[in-house]
């Protein structure tokens, strides 16, 4: 499975970079604006930094929602670096702009996929990934991990080779519940990550190793 993080913030980029894990990056424009970052010129700026930071696929949302705009700016985005995935969604036209897109060589991240219905139309455009956001179906007492199963058992009975993202990850178990479901990537914010780390038998067994350690030096 791999780890990405999602989060525009660069600091937090490059603390999940140290730790060796990371695969990627995905960013939305909630996420730009919470940075600060506004114009085109800072847009493209950020994206390319990102990229100097991380090795692997950096997910860059379209502003726009018609055809002509999507295109034109997915294409500006793709332009910005080989490992820009053109993050569009899930309307539509943005239905069309994968398709476009597919048929050209641009990657997509199909974001804001809330039921399988529309995973399963972003697989058949032709999608790299589709972005399911599980924290957000939680939010409305519906269970976001169900439509993880069901998307994967849709990809597996025909062999879709679109990636299943799961987004919207807000804790610790929502990454290993994934796992556990095949979801191919979980991008997160770092603190779940993180929170992977923790188990106080770990703090408790290491405190009793280094105190057994300083009877044998
Ligand atoms: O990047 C899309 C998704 O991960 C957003 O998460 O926490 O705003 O629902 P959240």
């Amino acid at each position: 499975m791999k780890f990405f993080i999602d989060t525009a913030n660069l600091d937090q980029i490059r603390e999940a970079q140290n730790l060796g894990i990371l695969d990627g990056v995905t960013t939305n424009p909630s996420l730009m604006a919470k940075e600060g970052i506004s114009g085109k010129a800072a847009i493209m700026q950020h994206y390319k930094t990102i990229c100097e930071i991380v090795d692997g696929d950096i997910s860059a949302e379209v502003l726009s929602t018609t055809y002509d705009e999507m295109i034109k700016e997915g294409e500006e985005l793709a332009a910005i670096h080989p490992n820009i995935v053109v993050k569009i969604p899930m309307i539509k036209d943005g239905l069309k702009v994968l398709k476009y897109f597919s048929d050209n060589g641009i990657r997509t991240n199909c974001t804001l996929i809330f039921s399988s219905g529309q995973a399963l139309l972003a697989a058949k455009a032709g999608a790299n990934y589709v972005s399911p956001f599980l924290g957000r179906l939680d939010d409305v007492s519906t269970d976001g991990l169900n439509l993880i199963e069901e998307i994967r058992r849709i990809y597996d009975n025909y062999m879709f080779e679109t990636e299943i993202l799961a987004a919207s990850i807000r804790n610790s178990m929502h990454i290993i519940n994934c796992a556990k479901l095949g979801a191919d990537v979980i991008t997160s914010p770092l603190a779940p990550i993180l929170s992977l780390l923790n188990h106080p038998l770990t703090d408790k067994g290491l405190e009793q190793f280094i105190a057994d350690s300083k009877k044998m030096i």
